[in-house]
């Protein structure tokens, strides 16, 4: 086939009478076992229904098939294949129809250049860990994340010694993780989070000492957490949070300063006092300890975490004093729940300019809301105040953030009208239920997407709303739908 079309080629004038030919431009279309291997798989798949392989077409240059790349100069063999379901907006309804449903054929391996495979949110591939990539000989990148994949992870994975990434994010794994994973010497990047993966970490992890994310959030893992970190020396994610992991945070941990950026151990069952050493962790900039069973007063020197954005330590047992933070750069501070009797909202978290959510639920404040002045209020948006003691009015407060979109201030003596509030336009979540809030309930409620006035003293008829009836029960004279009708006067 080749020889004829080169001929045509040097004629540039017999162009047009090589397309006729069937003759392309294109001097190597895709090599056929490419062709063949990429095929295969398309074959597979059952519904493709936003049409992502549809310019998948035999006899066609497969490294023009969208997610299809290859290398020039590597006898143009395609070298790596990314296929990608579009969300667009925020959540996977947004774009329903960007999925694909089927099984990975296994004569993907026919494709033997192949140094990466990404599939994401492509949502419904289905079968088990795909063994024909023991088959690439090439590959350093596998990411197959938020799919339906499931069984056990293999006993051999360790074969895969030269994975440099391997993140099998978000689908449906289970068992225990294979000690022989220790032989993926070459890991920079380790995703198993949520997953169904149950048992310890192994120790035999200790061995991938070139890791710089490891990622098991989200899976039943159990047992302590090790105590190995010295042999991590370029860590900067540690993501362990919603397992069931017992015990203390290992003193190793200190070790991995001063590389390491984001520690989230929460929605565990840890348990014990904050280390001191957890301060020379200089450069953390996400912290997450919440919902563990940690107690105690927090070391002092935690304020020398200078650069943290993100610090949850909500529902644990902490104690006062709260140490004298300066949180110049925190953007989200979430102290809700421990035994802190705070008083009053931290005046030191007022100079950072870019927090976005502050939640101090049931942190024993006891103020007027009008004597919080926050300085930059137009990059809230989550304010939770719940479960507090908090009085006065909220009017002045709601009417000066912009970008606001939750309120949270159930369970204090707030006391004002609730008819002089504007609410800002972004705001979708209110919950004032609780307080001693009067007067009536404002048209523009109507378009939140979650409500709760119950347990106030408002009155009057409430606007037509999509909201449940528990929204407005126990107040003094709300009535109208979903409420009984109100009494002609
Ligand atoms: C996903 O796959 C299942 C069967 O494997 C099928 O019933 C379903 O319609 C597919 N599509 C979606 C969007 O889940
Ligand atoms: C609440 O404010 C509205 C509008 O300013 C006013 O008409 C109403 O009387 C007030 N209600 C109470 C109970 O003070
Ligand atoms: C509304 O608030 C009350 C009291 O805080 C609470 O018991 C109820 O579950 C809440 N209802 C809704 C629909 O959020």
């Amino acid at each position: 086939m080749a020889p004829p079309c080169v001929m045509f080629l040097a004629f540039a004038s017999l162009l047009l009478l090589a397309f006729h030919h069937g003759c392309y431009v294109s001097a190597a279309t895709c090599h056929p076992d490419d062709e063949s291997g990429l095929l295969a798989f398309k074959s597979g798949i059952t519904e493709d229904p936003s049409g992502e392989l549809s310019n998948w077409k035999p006899g066609t240059d497969c490294c023009q098939w969208l997610g299809a790349n290859c290398r020039e100069g590597n006898n143009k063999r395609v070298t790596s294949l990314a296929l990608y379901g579009r969300p667009d907006g925020q959540s996977a309804a947004d774009n329903p129809r960007s999925y694909l449903t089927g099984t990975i054929s296994p004569l993907l391996s026919k494709v033997q250049y192949l140094e990466s495979i990404q599939f994401q949110f492509l949502r419904n591939l289905t079968g088990t860990f795909p063994r024909f990539i023991f088959d690439l000989p090439k590959l350093v990148t596998f990411s197959i994340e938020d799919n339906k994949l499931s069984g056990p992870l293999p006993a051999d994975i360790g074969r895969l010694s030269r994975l440099r990434t391997l993140s099998l994010a978000r689908n449906r794994f289970s068992g225990s993780i294979p000690s022989s994973i220790s032989q993926l010497t070459q890991l920079h990047h380790l995703g198993l989070g949520e997953n169904l993966l149950s048992g310890p970490i192994p120790d035999d992890l200790r061995q991938l000492k070139g890791l710089r994310f490891l990622l098991l959030d989200g899976n039943q893992l159990s047992g302590e957490i090790p105590n190995f970190w010295k042999s991590f020396p370029n860590l900067e994610s540690l993501i362990l949070s919603n397992n069931k992991f017992t015990g203390g945070i290992p003193t190793s941990i200190a070790s991995l300063a001063p590389k390491l950026k984001f520690l989230t151990l929460g929605n565990n069952q840890l348990s014990g006092k904050i280390p001191e050493f957890i301060s020379n962790l200089k450069a953390l900039d996400t912290l997450d300890l919440s919902s563990n069973r940690f107690f105690g007063v927090l070391p002092n020197n935690l304020k020398n975490l200078k650069k943290i954005m993100y610090l949850n330590l909500a529902r644990n047992n902490f104690e006062d004093p709260f140490p004298d933070f300066v949180l110049e750069n925190i953007e989200s501070l979430d102290l809700s729940y421990n035994k802190f009797k705070l008083g009053e909202i931290p005046k030191r978290v007022a100079p950072s300019s870019v927090i976005f959510s502050l939640k101090l639920a049931g942190c024993g404040i006891k103020m007027r809301l009008e004597d919080w002045k926050p300085q930059w209020t137009s990059q809230y948006r989550d304010i939770d105040l719940s479960d507090n003691e908090i009085s006065g009015s909220a009017v002045n407060l709601l009417n000066s953030i912009e970008n606001l979109e939750g309120f949270w201030a159930s369970g204090n003596q707030l006391k004002f009208n609730l008819s002089d509030i504007k609410l800002p336009k972004t705001l979708k979540y209110l919950d004032l239920s609780k307080n001693q809030v009067f007067g009536s309930v404002p048209q523009s409620v109507v378009g939140l997407e979650k409500l709760n006035l119950s347990y106030n003293r408002l009155c009057g008829k409430i606007p037509a709303s999509k909201f449940p009836a528990a929204a407005f029960e126990g107040n003094a004279c709300l009535c109208g739908s979903p409420l009984p009708a109100c009494r002609r006067q």
